[in-house]
């Protein structure tokens, strides 16, 4: 179990107030919070021992190198990936993704080869792999939900042809919350000899990850979802497909050796990663990830679980006749995120709303339109957990719901400006 008093002391903005009330912040699943170990951590580098990183023989760089470098192998232990070396630093999950769709789809796919997606994706997953598809002549595939919100299994393996080569696939949705089987897709994919690119966006900072035990090809995620700085994500690929990867930004640090006619690429993970990194941005990431395994993924799991089990509780107990969830209606199926529309009140009224109350959620299309049109929905508001949340919280935000939908027909007149950059 979390240790939620405690947690809550390590976070300096929870102490904030919002329109007069203590913040509730259900925000997690656009970005977390950072303790004060990270921010320490970012400062203390700053402080300490600024430098660029591979580039100099004085103590300063040397000591930044070596702070550096060790957050690769923190993050390599975090996930069990087989080496450090398959930790990619990238600016966050979008990035990775771009990564893996532009340096190996674009070099590895051809005319009439196949990539399949799902209704699910987030635009960062779908995006990248519907331009590369147009540029290489591959087709896309779109794997349907369930009505109950999962994948759609069974379509995905009547799919599957021995012209697909990629499965690219979110493995938890930021819409849903659904966590998707990834060894299950794994399995259909690889019997056709297709690669699998996982979203891990809303999967790493909330399940734990195992890359061998999961059996998956490249994940994507992004560090300010899980305690760390923004500007900074992770890809993980294992090394047999990374050496298939063509570094698609180049530049300093990416290379052993270059002359006029002839480039001798870096080894990995440096190929990659070109330019001056973002230094201060990996060691708060690495200090970040120490802070996960000390409250350990699997207690994060569990707190997912009963805060979201006591939301959809409440929705069933309380709110039942205004309120449409969005995604299984079994917890243990989700991360903790729970979606939802107030009916006949648009959802930036809600979160609007909710604001008044210090209450903190994301509305709008959450960067998944086309799951969105296959509800038939618009938009969506989206309350998401993390570590320093609480059941009273919840408890709070219930009590506020039941007082907007008592005024639904006041707020329905009220016009809120959309300040979401159509996302
Ligand atoms: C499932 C999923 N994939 C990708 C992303 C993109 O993450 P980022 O904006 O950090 O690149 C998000 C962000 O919300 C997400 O939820």
């Amino acid at each position: 179990m979390l240790n939620v008093v405690a947690i809550r002391e390590d976070f300096p903005i929870l102490k904030r107030e919002v329109n007069g009330r203590p913040l509730i912040y259900f925000d997690n699943a656009a970005t977390t919070h950072k303790p004060i170990q990270v921010i320490d951590a970012i400062v203390r580098f700053y402080k300490e021992f600024n430098s660029n990183v591979h580039r100099g023989m004085h103590t300063l760089s040397q000591e930044a190198s070596e702070l550096y470098e060790e957050a690769f192998s923190v993050v390599a232990k975090f996930i069990n990936a087989y080496s450090w070396e398959e930790v990619i630093e990238v600016k966050n999950a979008t990035d990775g993704l771009n990564m893996v769709a532009w340096g190996w789809g674009l070099f590895n796919l051809r005319p009439g080869d196949e990539i399949i997606l799902t209704v699910v994706e987030h635009h960062s997953n779908m995006l990248p792999w519907r331009i590369v598809a147009e540029k290489t002549g591959a087709k896309i595939k779109y794997v349907d939900i369930t009505d109950d919100g999962d994948i759609n299994y069974d379509q995905l393996e009547e799919v599957v042809s021995e012209r697909t080569r990629v499965v690219a696939i979110t493995m938890a949705s930021n819409v849903l919350g659904t966590i998707v089987d990834v060894k299950r897709i794994c399995k259909i994919a690889h019997s056709v000899g297709a690669i699998v690119v996982g979203d891990g966006a809303q999967y790493v900072p909330h399940v734990p990850t195992d890359v061998r035990d999961l059996g998956i090809d490249f994940i994507a995620f992004s560090g300010h979802k899980m305690l760390g700085p923004t500007g900074i994500g992770i890809l993980w690929g294992r090394r047999d497909v990374l050496e298939d990867v063509k570094p698609f930004r180049v530049g300093g640090d990416t290379i052993k050796d270059v002359t006029l006619d002839s480039i001798e690429w870096h080894d990995l993970p440096w190929r990659f990663i070109a330019g001056t990194p973002h230094i201060a941005g990996m060691i708060g990431f690495a200090e970040a990830v120490k802070y996960l395994m000390r409250v350990g993924v699997e207690n994060v799991r569990q707190h997912d679980i009963e805060l979201t089990e006591y939301t959809l509780k409440k929705f069933e107990e309380e709110l039942k006749e205004y309120i449409v969830v969005l995604g299984p209606l079994d917890a243990k199926k989700r991360t903790g995120i729970v979606s939802f529309n107030v009916q006949n009140l648009h959802h930036h009224v809600v979160a609007k709303s909710l604001d008044s109350f210090g209450i903190a959620v994301r509305s709008g299309g959450h960067c998944a339109h086309p799951l969105h049109y296959r509800l038939g929905f618009k938009g969506s508001v989206r309350a998401s957990y993390y570590i320093y949340n609480t059941v009273e919280e919840v408890e709070t935000f219930i009590s506020a719901l039941k007082i907007i939908v008592t005024l639904r027909d006041i707020l329905s007149r009220q016009l809120v400006e959309d300040r979401c950059t159509g996302t």
